[in-house]
């Protein structure tokens, strides 16, 4: 059976981009037509600067969130990444099968180190290692596809190089993954910033869509988006960027395509006014079934409980694999 592995950060509230680009596909596809595992990967939340209280009240909302999105932990796995030690026992061993110029050429290593400096803080060196701890938490798996957003694509790329890298040093101890990606808003882009993805822990929020903003906060950050110079509603991702991010994400939200959604329109003003709903009906299930799933902690904890001892399980006999190839001793 084909095994799935993909995981979250709780860096920040998650977003209509996590769930248009990952979460979504999860829930409905992916966790029923494979062995799915999906992971709060918090230890990734600590390669920024972070408040230790902030990151485990994220980390249980998200793991909330998955569970409203419909992951069903009858059929798949959820579990939280420092509830693992394999995920760092496997991380270690890659480290010394990746190269320091590798790990310097991740765009997102770049990004983020510049915004670490321009915020005045210093650059962790475990930011600059962070595509090795991703590339444990998926080959430890065994992992065949990666569902993820454009973003992780440089990431997973890595991930397939130091699984062909290490096998054939050290012999065949992982299955080589691929990153699949959504047909459409694999990239949902910033309302007011239309040229950068919308991220979790951007700094301008009013052009972020949280999942769990009220209906009214949705709609006044969709009917505010900057769109483009022109009238004419065009799915133009070069010319038109902020009318083709609205048209993707009205298509996602309604099954549509965006080019054919744009000759609908004669104007941006009715185009946001129906993403805006489009997107309000989208997040309403979600949001009443997370108000219940808070109202019971206990089964989210039993949850990630069920679903560590489980990825543990399936995690460990490839690590000690990966241990054992590299010459190192295992205990007796
Ligand atoms: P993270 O937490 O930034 O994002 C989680 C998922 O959401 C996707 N995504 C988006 N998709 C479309 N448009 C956007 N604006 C957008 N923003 C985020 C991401 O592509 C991702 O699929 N490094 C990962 C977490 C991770 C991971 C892993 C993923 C750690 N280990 C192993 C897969 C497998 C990250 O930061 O995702």
């Amino acid at each position: 059976m084909t095994r799935i592995f993909s995981g979250v950060k709780p860096t920040g509230h998650l977003t209509l981009g996590n769930y248009l680009g990952a979460v979504r596909r999860w829930a409905q596809s992916d966790q029923h037509r494979a062995d799915a595992l999906f992971c709060i990967v918090d230890l990734h939340a600590l390669t920024v600067e972070h408040d230790p209280a902030r990151v485990r009240r994220l980390s249980r909302q998200a793991a909330t969130l998955l569970l409203a999105a419909g992951l069903d932990p009858e059929v798949c796995t959820v579990f939280v990444q420092s509830h693992v030690d394999e995920h760092t026992r496997l991380s270690y061993v890659l480290e010394c099968t990746a190269t320091d110029g590798e790990m310097r050429r991740m765009v997102q290593y770049k990004e983020k180190a510049a915004l670490e400096q321009r915020r005045g803080g210093s650059v962790r060196l475990s930011l600059l290692t962070y595509p090795v701890l991703m590339a444990a938490d998926i080959l430890a798996y065994g992992t065949d596809e990666v569902p993820v957003g454009d973003d992780q694509a440089q990431h997973v790329e890595l991930t397939r190089d130091l699984a062909v890298r290490f096998n054939q040093r050290y012999g065949h101890t992982f299955v080589v993954p691929k990153a699949v990606h959504p047909p459409v808003a694999a990239r949902v882009m910033n309302l007011q910033d239309p040229g950068s993805k919308m991220g979790k822990s951007d700094d301008v929020s009013s052009g972020i869509v949280y999942l769990l903003d009220e209906p009214d906060v949705v709609r006044r950050k969709v009917l505010r988006a900057v769109t483009d110079s022109g009238r004419e509603v065009e799915y133009d991702r070069q010319a038109k960027p902020g009318v083709a991010n609205l048209l993707e994400i009205l298509a996602a939200c309604t099954g549509q395509e965006p080019g054919a959604l744009a000759g609908r329109y004669d104007s941006y003003g009715a185009l946001k006014k129906d993403t805006a709903e489009a997107v309000v009906e989208l997040l309403r299930p979600l949001q009443a079934r997370h108000a219940e799933l808070c109202a019971d902690p206990g089964y989210v904890d039993g949850v990630l409980r069920a679903g560590a001892e489980r990825a543990r399980g399936l995690a460990r006999p490839r690590v000690d694999a990966a241990y054992r190839g590299v010459g190192l001793l295992l205990p007796g």
